[in-house]
């Protein structure tokens, strides 16, 4: 297979930098055995594109969206039917054709990297390091599903047990604001490339950055009764659809508790969509004293801070183990790192952490503002202007097991330190959590790797690298435990166009 876009670009601009060999992990048991791999580009100064495009963002304005707001529940009916109505024409064409204008997708996307990247920083408060590499994961959708669409082929050589896929009528994503492109993208390419219709409801504060996106899809091809972009209240008009008899399949990038919320909306109906969900994470990431420190503190800061924490595979957690604990060296050097963060609005290409997407909410407020017993603070958070949106990063020291934060996601830009005797200790701590969603480990001694990568309870564990911004392909995204529901294939790996449909014998009707 070809070598995806963001590992080009990653292999491009730090081809010098070592690296520990690739570990094989043992994968959750919903998932295959895969690979791990120690790096990856989220959010890399040096791309060249990063510069290339600073300037631009700066003095271009965004998009207005135009798409279309439903505002009754007949609206909703509505589109529902015409969505379905184009769908068996898409899943009737050959997968040879699908997969090409998905391809061709990938093409119109790249030529609209810079107005993606412009509205994502406007719109969303994105750093435009952030954003870039987001693009560059929308473009790896693309031509990613399109090879599995061709897999999933009735006519493909590799079918021979007697099964027929049958994609799903009607997919509807609902994406969170975190990652405006890649995340809505991905969804509606992989229902695409299964052969379904789809409709894309975007987060309120970012529809413009998936206005921009689900344009080149049709630019590319993609029928415009097919793909359908369009915005809801969140009340009832929202819940019509997202509950819709006729919605096969509702794919939710959020939080654990809207996950709660549209499964239950479904509860004891005998039709209603399933909900396949990637949900929340309360990620931590273990330095054992056999760490490369300095390696160790970029990759926790850079998972912590990038995106100013509101990411789901952010570490807000870091487990330091024995004498890693007690080193002055380590500790001086994470405090001048956080401290060296700039922060402001991201219009501004010198800064290096953007906003909170709003005023803080109870459990982020709680975080940044409070204290829980045996805590203190070695960078203390402070609100940066009125507007409630610009806050320092803050380092919490002396978390303690089973204290508040150590157990809940608070989604900003809080990172909390506890401290544990040894690795089997701080593996304990890290598993403690309900969620599963990523995890990192700094150690060169392969024996300390070896025992993690065969105890920690996470979808993505990664060694000796940050703990976000998963490759597709490489590093398929996606959790176990409470931050995953329906069967867990994961985001950008082989099995999950599969979900978006059922398997039958062939000639039997599905
Ligand atoms: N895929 C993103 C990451 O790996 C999170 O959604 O950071």
């Amino acid at each position: 297979e070809a070598m995806s876009q963001q590992e080009a670009r990653f292999r491009a601009s730090v081809a010098d930098i070592a690296t520990t060999p690739d570990t094989p992990r043992r994968s959750p048991e919903r998932e295959p055995a895969g690979e791990s791999f120690t790096n990856s580009v989220d959010s890399d100064p040096a791309l060249p594109s990063v510069r290339e495009w600073g300037r631009g963002v700066v003095t271009s304005q965004p998009i207005e969206p135009t798409s279309p707001v439903l505002q009754t529940t007949d609206d909703v009916d509505r589109l529902v039917r015409t969505a379905r109505k184009a769908q068996p024409a898409w899943a009737a064409r050959p997968a040879t054709e699908r997969a090409a204008v998905l391809r061709r997708a990938a093409d119109e996307l790249e030529a609209r990297r810079g107005v993606l990247i412009t509205q994502a920083v406007h719109e969303g408060g994105k750093t435009i390091d952030q954003v870039d590499p987001e693009v560059s994961e929308a473009i790896d959708f693309a031509r990613y599903y399109a090879d599995r669409a061709l897999e999933l082929d009735p006519g493909a050589s590799w079918h021979t047990d007697g099964a027929t896929f049958t994609p799903d009528s009607l997919t509807l994503v609902t994406p969170p604001w975190n990652f405006p492109v890649a995340i809505p993208i991905g969804g509606v390419l992989a229902a695409l490339a299964a052969g379904s219709a789809v409709i894309i409801k975007p987060a309120p504060p970012v529809p413009g950055c998936t206005e921009i996106a689900v344009a080149a899809l049709h630019a590319a091809g993609v029928p415009e009764d097919l793909l359908h972009m369009v915005r809801t209240d969140e009340g009832d008009v929202g819940r019509h659809l997202v509950s819709h008899d006729d919605v096969d399949t509702v794919i939710l990038t959020g939080a654990a508790e809207t996950a709660e919320v549209f499964t239950s909306w479904r509860t004891g109906r005998p039709r209603g969509p399933r909900v396949l969900g990637e949900t929340s994470g309360k990620n931590a990431l273990i330095i054992t004293p056999a760490a490369d420190y300095d390696l160790a503190v970029a990759d926790l800061v850079r998972s912590a801070f990038g995106h100013a924490g509101q990411k789901c595979s952010a570490s807000s957690l870091a487990i330091l183990v024995g004498s890693a604990g007690s080193s002055q060296r380590l500790r001086r050097q994470l405090i001048d790192a956080v401290r060296s963060l700039r922060v402001g609005w991201p219009t501004d290409i010198g800064v290096t952490m953007g906003p909170v997407i709003e005023p803080p909410g109870e459990k982020l407020h709680r975080a940044l503002t409070t204290l829980e017993p045996g805590e203190t603070w070695l960078v203390e958070p402070k609100q940066l202007d009125d507007t409630g949106r610009l806050w320092s990063p803050g380092l919490k020291d002396g978390v303690r097991p089973g204290s508040w934060y150590h157990l809940t996601e608070a989604f900003g830009p809080v990172l909390g330190l506890m401290y544990a005797d040894t690795l089997e200790e701080a593996i304990r701590l890290q598993n403690a959590v309900a969620y599963g969603l990523t995890g990192g480990l700094h150690s060169l001694d392969e024996d300390e790797v070896t025992t993690w990568l065969d105890r920690v309870e996470v979808g993505n564990a990664y060694v000796n690298r940050h703990i976000t911004g998963a490759i597709v392909r490489r590093q398929s995204f996606g959790g176990w435990k409470a931050s995953s529901v329906g069967p867990g294939a994961k985001a950008g790996g082989p099995n999950y166009v599969a979900q978006l449909g059922s398997f039958a014998p062939a000639g039997l009707p599905t």
